[in-house]
């Protein structure tokens, strides 16, 4: 049953609309519902003892590390190198006692991961593994097994993994905040309040399925399309241009908002749609400037932001998706949805194949 796709038109799709159940079955078995604390399954290997972590994958799967970059560093304090796997090796990077050196892979058998996994192996590092498929090579050979509860995945563009991903890996950068005295006991339990609440936002962003649709033939026509993020959004900008041009063949590409300036805004005319990662915040007054510099040169916005954020810049863009008010933990997979959504329905628009686009394979096991 899990390999039909119902009522769906593609997997792609079904999966997208998985992601609130999924997620919920990951967090289930990650957090305590009844303490609201963070429970780990049962580790041989005391993560307290950490003091480096090395992030290791590849596309879509290494997003979700950059993004998780950003919660190791904040909340636990963990100082945090990423990098792909096809370029990891070859740098014969530091690797230090004490490291943790993590891979995320929904297939568990991507060659380049795999063998920087060995390599991190045979240079003293703890191996832990963020899969989805429980019996593949990396889930064996890891000394930490992280798993992914997003059931196959059928897509070639991944979808549901990526969320799931997210959510194991905020709770580890959790439950490492907590092994270092990082985070107090209230703390922990509000984190546990955010984490649980992902379901219900995930299925706020589903809502806006129609609209996006509505949408995307204002997408279909460009022949580039620039999306920009800051902060922990910025992944989030390289993870819409990716699944775009996945899927939909568009040249896309995925920028720090401030970066802009410096290269991408000489490409910015009425014919290069700009999509805009912001949820209100801290950092939201800077990425309106960078809209309005967009603006000036006749470009055309879509702003994915929550109610604040569209009440604030959402005048003079060609579109807006707003998403629900969501604490930051919680903000790149909720607004993954929104990203998702649109690739898809741009390729429908287009009519390509959208479960199996041309020239990709769903692993990728030659390096
Ligand atoms: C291929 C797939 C992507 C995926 C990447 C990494 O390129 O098409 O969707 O993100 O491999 O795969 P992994 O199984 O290691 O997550």
């Amino acid at each position: 049953a899990a390999m039909e796709k119902g009522e769906y038109r593609h997997f792609m799709l079904k999966e997208i609309f998985e992601q609130p159940t999924v997620v919920a079955q990951t967090l289930g078995s990650y957090l305590r519902q009844s303490d609201r604390s963070v429970a780990l399954p049962q580790l041989d290997v005391d993560l307290g003892e950490i003091n480096r972590v090395t992030i290791v994958a590849c596309g879509t799967s290494y997003y979700a590390g950059l993004v998780a970059k950003y919660w190791f560093e904040q909340f636990a304090r963990l100082p945090v190198d990423i990098d792909v796997a096809s370029e990891f090796r070859y740098r014969d990077p530091v690797l230090e006692p004490g490291g943790l050196a993590l891979f995320i892979s929904q297939s568990g058998e991507t060659a380049d991961t795999l063998a920087a996994l060995r390599h991190c192996k045979e240079n003293g590092q703890t191996i832990g593994a963020v899969v989805n498929v429980p019996t593949s090579t990396m889930a064996r050979e890891a000394d930490v097994l992280l798993p992914t509860h997003a059931g196959p995945e059928i897509g070639v563009a991944s979808t549901k993994a990526f969320t799931c991903q997210l959510a194991v890996l905020a709770a580890l950068a959790a439950h490492m905040a907590v092994k270092r005295g990082r985070l107090s006991r209230a703390q922990e339990e509000e984190i546990v309040e955010h984490l649980l609440e992902t379901p219900a936002s995930l299925n706020a962003a589903l809502d806006h399925d129609d609209d996006i649709a509505a949408m995307a033939p204002l997408i279909a026509p460009a022949r580039d399309v620039l999306y920009l993020g800051r902060g922990q959004d910025y992944p989030l900008a390289m993870e819409g241009a990716l699944k775009l041009k996945e899927i939909s063949y568009i040249h896309a590409e995925g920028y720090a908002s401030g970066e802009m300036k410096h290269g991408p805004i000489a490409l910015i005319d009425e014919n290069v749609p700009v999509i805009v990662i912001a949820p209100s915040g801290p950092l939201f007054e800077k990425t309106v400037s960078n809209m309005q510099e967009v603006s000036a040169r006749g470009g055309k916005i879509v702003l994915i932001s929550d109610a604040e954020g569209i009440a604030e810049a959402g005048e003079g863009c060609m579109a807006t998706i707003e998403m629900p008010h969501v604490h930051p933990l919680i903000a790149p997979l909720v607004y993954a949805v929104p990203v998702q959504l649109l690739a898809y329905h741009v390729a429908v628009a287009k009519g390509t194949d959208v479960d199996q686009p041309r020239n990709l394979a769903k692993s990728v096991t030659v390096e």
